[in-house]
C-alpha cells in the first residue's frame, strides 16, 4: 500500500507513454497521490486531458507557465513528492539528466530535486545499447538514481531486445519497494535461486531439478518487508517476484560474478541449487554423434558461492544464510555444512522423495544457527519465507 505517499510522475516522449496512464491508475488504486508532469514530446503520445483525468489533478507541462509558478514554483514541485518516477525515461531525458541540463520543466525538476528518483527507461534496443546511453546509465546509477527495467522483448519498432519499458505493475512494485515501510526498509539483501545450467556444448547442458520456488518466495517476502532485493536467478520454472532487481544467469560461475557485483549487502540468502561441477571441455561446437563413439566429458569443480562469500575477509555481508538439501541425517549433515561453509545460518530440508518437497508447495525445514537446531513445522514455502524473513529482520536489528 502507498496510502498518503506522493509520487511526481514525469511522462517522457515515447510510445510507452500509454503505459504511464495505467501506471497512474495503479498508483492511485494503492492510495498514492500522483502529480503528473508531461514533457512536450510526451504530449505527442498521450493527451494532457487523459493524464489529468486519471491523476485527478492538473498536468504540469511548461516551465514558464506563470500561473503555475504563482501556485507552486518548480523548485517546490520538485521537492514536494516522496518519489519522482520518470516513465517512460527516454534516451534524451537520461542524457539531459546525466549532463545536468535543465532546459524544460522535466529536466529542471530533475536537477532541482532532493527527492529520490526512479527511472523506467524505454527506447529502441540500439539506443539502449549505445555506448552513450550505457555511459549515461552508469553515471546516473553512480548519482544514486534508481532504475526499473528496461525489459527485453518485442518492441513497437519491430526490433527485439532490451529497451521495453517495465510493465506498470513492475514499476508499482519498484515504487513500493522504495516507499513501503517495513522492518527491512533501507536494507539490501542478495538472494540466489533456481538451478544453474552448465553447458556441455552449445545445445546441451547439465542441470538439476530445482524449481526456484523457495528462493522466489524468500525474495518476495524480503521485498514485502521493505528490503532492496537483488535476485540472482538461474533458469527457474517459476517467474521472479515483482519489486526486486532480477539478474538472470545460467552457470555457477556467472552466478558468483553476479553475487560479487551485487555486493555490498546487509544479508545474503543462497537458496540456489548450484551445480557442483561444470564440463571443463565444453566447446563452441556441437558434439557430433559419430558411429558408436561415446563422448568423454571431463569435469571441473564449480566455485562454491556460499563458501566464497562466507569467507570473504572484507565486505562480507553481516548475515549469510545457506541451504542444505539432505536425504538423511538432516540435522547432523546441515550442522557440519554450516561449519564447513562458514555461513551464519543453514536452512536444512529433507528432500527425500517421500516428502514431496522438491518442486512442491510445502517445505519442512530446520534452522541451524550458532545456538543449535530449531525444527519448524511443515508449512507452505511462502510461510517458510515469511518466517525466515522475520528472523532476518530480527537479526539485522
Ligand atoms: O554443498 P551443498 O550444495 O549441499 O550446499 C548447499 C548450499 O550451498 C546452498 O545454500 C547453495 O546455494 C550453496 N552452494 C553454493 N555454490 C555451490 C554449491 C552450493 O552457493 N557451488
Amino acid at each position: 500500500m502507498l496510502a498518503g505517499k506522493r509520487v511526481l510522475l514525469i511522462i517522457g516522449g515515447g510510445i510507452a507513454a500509454y503505459k504511464a496512464l495505467d501506471l497512474i491508475r495503479r498508483l492511485r488504486e494503492r492510495g498514492a497521490a500522483v502529480t503528473p508532469v508531461l514533457t512536450r514530446a510526451g504530449a505527442e503520445f498521450v493527451t494532457p486531458l487523459s493524464v489529468s483525468a486519471l491523476a485527478g489533478m492538473k498536468v504540469f507541462h511548461d516551465l514558464f507557465d506563470l500561473t503555475d509558478e504563482a501556485e507552486m514554483g518548480h523548485i517546490e514541485l520538485s521537492r514536494s513528492a516522496d518519489l519522482i518516477v520518470v516513465a517512460p525515461a527516454t534516451a534524451d531525458l537520461m542524457a539531459k539528466m546525466a549532463g545536468g541540463q535543465a532546459d524544460d520543466l522535466a529536466s529542471t525538476l530533475l536537477l532541482a530535486t532532493d527527492t529520490e528518483v526512479l527511472l523506467a527507461p524505454a527506447m529502441n534496443v540500439r539506443m539502449w545499447e549505445h555506448a552513450a546511453t550505457q555511459r549515461n546509465t552508469a553515471t546516473l546509477k553512480d548519482d544514486g538514481i534508481g532504475f526499473v527495467g528496461p525489459n527485453a522483448g518485442d518492441m513497437a519498432c519491430g526490433e527485439h531486445g532490451p529497451g521495453r519499458m517495465s510493465e506498470p505493475l513492475e514499476i508499482v512494485a519498484a515504487v513500493e519497494a522504495r516507499l513501503a515501510q517495513g522492518p527491512l526498509a533501507g536494507r539490501r539483501v542478495i538472494v540466489t535461486s533456481g538451478p544453474t545450467h552448465e553447458p556441455i556444448d552449445p545445445v546441451r547442458y547439465i542441470a538439476n531439478r530445482s524449481s526456484g520456488a523457495q528462493g522466489t518466495a524468500i525474495a518476495r517476502a524480503l521485498a514485502g518487508a521493505g528490503a532492496e532485493v537483488v535476485f540472482v536467478t538461474g533458469p527457474a520454472d517459476v517467474p521472479p517476484p515483482d519489486g526486486v532487481e532480477v539478474v538472470a544467469v545460467e552457470t555457477a560461475q556467472e552466478m558468483l560474478e553476479a553475487v560479487e557485483a551485487a555486493l555490498p549487502a546487509d544479508a545474503a540468502v543462497f537458496a540456489a541449487a548450484v551445480a557442483d561441477w561444470r564440463v571443463a571441455s565444453a566447446g563452441a561446437r556441437k558434439i557430433k554423434k559419430e558411429g558408436g563413439k561415446l563422448p568423454v566429458l571431463e569435469f571441473a569443480e564449480n566455485p562454491d558461492i556460499l563458501a566464497t562469500i562466507s569467507r570473504m575477509e572484507a565486505g562480507r555481508p553481516p548475515l549469510v544464510v545457506g541451504f542444505a538439501a539432505e536425504t538423511d541425517d538432516v540435522v547432523d549433515h546441515a550442522t557440519a555444512k554450516r561449519a564447513r561453509k562458514g555461513c551464519d545460518w543453514i536452512v536444512a530440508n529433507d528432500v527425500s522423495p517421500a516428502t514431496g518437497i522438491m518442486g512442491g508447495a510445502e517445505n519442512a525445514v530446520t534452522l541451524i544457527t550458532a545456538d543449535g537446531a530449531e525444527a519448524w513445522p511443515r508449512m507452505s514455502k511462502a510461510d517458510v519465507a515469511q518466517r525466515l524473513v522475520a528472523r532476518i529482520a530480527e537479526a539485522l536489528g
